[in-house]
C-alpha cells in the first residue's frame, strides 16, 4: 500500500500558494526519513545553492510547447526511467543525448516541423513505487525510491532514505546539465554529424532497406541546403540546438528548496529543471504534488493513465492551468496499447469541449510494461509502436493535435525491451539488463522508433495536404 500521510492542517486553502503550501496537503509516495533535523538542514542548504536553470529558459520552452500544441512543432521527450549515481559518466550522458538528437533529425524531416528536445535527464532520480516495502526471503525493507532518496541494494543501510543524497543529486544534475549545454552549443550537435550517425545506423540495421529512402532524402536536403550557403559556419541553427531538461516532480522537499522567485517577473519557478511533471500515482486533486505544481510558472506535464476520468482531469486542468496559458500544460497519455482506444478519445473530447488546447504527448512505455515468465520487467517494441499509432489515429479522428512522444530510452546497447529489428527475445534480456527501474529502448530500438514515427508523420502530412 501507498503511504498517505495525513494533512498537517486540514484541507487546502485555494488561495495562498507558497513553495511550502504542499506541506498542508495529503501526500503520497513520500520517503520516511529517520532524522527530521538532518532533512531540514539539507533543505536549508539546498535553498542557498544556485538554481540549475533560469526562468527565461523555462519561458522559451513554454513558447516552443505552445507551438507543439498548435501543430507547429513536435515534442520528443526521452531518457532513463531513473538516472543513477553509479552511472554518472560522460559516455552515458553523451550517448543518450546523441540518440535523442538522431531521433530528432529524423522526426524533423518526417514532420516538417521543429522538434522540441526535452531530456528526461539531469534530475530524473526520484521514483514512485507500487509498494512502500519489499520482502525477499522473509526480510522486509523499504522500497528503493530512486538514487536521490535511497540506494538500490537490498540492505537495511542502502534502503534507509538519506537526505545527503539530495546534495549529490543536485551536483550530478549540475554536472550533467553542464555537459548537455556544452554539447548543444559547442559543435557536437551539428546537423551534419548527427545525420552521419544516422547513416551509420541505417547501414547496420537489419531494416536498412526500409530506412534508406528517408535517410537518403535527408542527405539530399542537407546537400541542397549546403549548396544554398546554409552551412555550419554560416547558420548557427545547423551547428547548435536547444536542449531542455525534465523530470518527475516527486521529491517535494528537493523541489521546494530549488524553487526561486524570478526577478524579472516576480513569479516562482522550479529551478531544478525546465519542465516538471506529475506522475500518474501522485495526481490527486487535493494532494501535495498538485498543490506544489500549481504555483510554479514552468511548463508542466500531467501523466494520464487508464484510470483517469474526464471530470477529474478537467478539474486538474483548471487547477494547474487556470489561465489556459499556451504551452503551460502537457497531458502525457500512458494508457497501454490495449486500452488507449477505449480511454483516450473521451478524454480528448472533454478537453476539446472545455476549450482547452494542451500539448498532447504519448508515453507508450508505462502502460505496456509486462513481466516475463522469469519475472523480468520488459516491454514489447510492437506494443510501444502500436500505442503510438493509435494515439495518432485517435487525434486525427478527433481533429486534435498529436504533439509528441515521451519515451524511456538510453544511448547504450542494453537488452531491456523485447522486439525491434534485431528481434530481441525474452531469452536475450539477461545479457545487458542494466536499468534500475523500468526497461528502456536501446539506441537501435530508439532510432527505429524514430524512423517509424517519421514515416507516420510524413504520411499523415501527405494526407492532410491532399485533402
Ligand atoms: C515514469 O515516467 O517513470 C513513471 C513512473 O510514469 P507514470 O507516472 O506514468 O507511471
Ligand atoms: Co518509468
Amino acid at each position: 500500500m501507498d503511504t498517505m500521510t495525513p494533512a498537517l492542517s486540514g484541507a487546502r486553502l485555494n488561495t495562498g500558494w507558497s513553495p511550502a503550501s504542499w506541506r498542508d496537503c495529503p501526500i503520497r509516495q513520500v520517503p520516511v526519513y529517520p532524522d527530521a533535523a538532518r532533512l531540514a538542514a539539507m533543505e536549508a542548504r539546498l535553498t542557498r545553492f544556485p538554481p540549475l536553470v533560469f526562468a527565461g529558459e523555462a519561458r522559451r520552452l513554454k513558447a516552443a510547447l505552445a507551438k507543439a500544441a498548435a501543430g507547429q512543432a513536435f515534442v520528443l521527450q526521452g531518457g532513463d526511467c531513473a538516472e543513477s549515481f553509479g552511472d554518472f559518466t560522460a559516455n552515458v550522458i553523451r550517448d543518450t543525448f546523441r540518440v535523442l538528437l538522431q531521433m530528432a533529425v529524423v522526426l524533423t524531416f518526417g514532420g516538417s516541423v521543429p522538434v522540441v528536445k526535452l531530456g528526461r535527464m539531469a534530475g530524473q532520480f526520484a521514483k514512485p513505487r507500487s509498494s512502500d516495502s519489499e520482502t525477499i526471503d522473509g526480510v522486509t525493507l523499504p522500497s528503493y525510491r530512486g538514487d536521490i532518496v535511497n540506494g538500490p541494494d537490498f540492505s537495511a543501510e542502502a534502503r534507509m532514505p538519506d537526505p545527503a543524497r539530495m546534495e549529490f543529486g543536485y551536483f550530478q544534475s549540475a554536472g550533467t546539465l553542464n555537459l548537455l549545454r556544452a554539447f548543444a552549443s559547442g559543435g557536437y550537435a551539428d546537423l551534419h554529424e548527427v545525420h552521419r550517425w544516422n547513416l551509420d545506423f541505417v547501414e547496420k540495421s537489419p531494416l536498412a532497406a526500409r530506412y534508406k529512402d528517408l535517410s537518403a532524402r535527408i542527405d539530399e536536403t542537407l546537400a541542397f541546403m549546403g549548396a544554398c550557403g546554409l552551412t555550419s559556419i554560416s547558420a548557427p541553427q545547423i551547428r547548435e540546438t536547444d536542449f531542455f531538461t525534465s523530470h518527475e516532480s516527486l521529491l517535494l522537499p528537493y523541489e521546494q528548496a530549488l524553487t526561486r522567485v524570478d526577478s524579472t517577473s516576480g513569479d516562482y519557478y522550479a529551478c531544478s529543471a525546465h519542465f516538471l511533471w506529475i506522475g500518474d500515482r501522485t495526481r490527486q486533486l487535493d494532494g501535495a504534488h498538485v498543490e506544489f505544481m500549481r504555483g510554479i510558472k514552468n511548463p508542466i506535464g500531467l501523466k494520464i493513465g487508464p484510470t483517469m476520468e474526464a471530470d477529474d482531469m478537467l478539474r486538474l486542468i483548471e487547477v494547474l492551468d487556470p489561465e489556459n496559458e499556451p504551452g503551460r500544460l502537457s497531458l502525457i497519455s500512458r494508457m497501454g496499447a490495449d486500452k488507449v482506444g477505449d480511454r483516450l478519445p473521451g478524454l480528448i473530447r472533454a478537453v476539446k469541449q472545455a476549450g482547452r488546447t494542451p500539448v498532447w504527448l504519448c508515453d507508450p512505455m508505462h502502460g505496456n510494461t509486462i513481466s516475463t515468465a522469469a519475472k523480468i520487467k520488459t516491454r514489447r517494441f510492437d506494443s510501444i509502436v502500436a500505442e503510438l499509432r493509435s494515439f495518432f489515429d485517435i487525434h486525427e479522428a478527433e481533429g486534435t493535435i498529436a504533439g509528441g512522444a515521451h519515451v524511456e530510452m538510453t544511448g547504450r546497447d542494453v537488452t531491456e525491451c523485447v522486439g525491434g529489428a534485431r528481434g530481441l527475445s525474452e531469452a536475450d534480456l539477461g545479457e545487458r539488463y542494466e536499468t534500475f527501474c523500468d526497461p528502456r529502448l536501446n539506441a537501435e530500438q530508439s532510432l527505429e522508433l524514430a524512423f517509424l514515427l517519421a514515416e507516420e508523420l510524413k504520411s499523415r502530412r501527405a494526407v492532410r495536404s491532399h485533402s
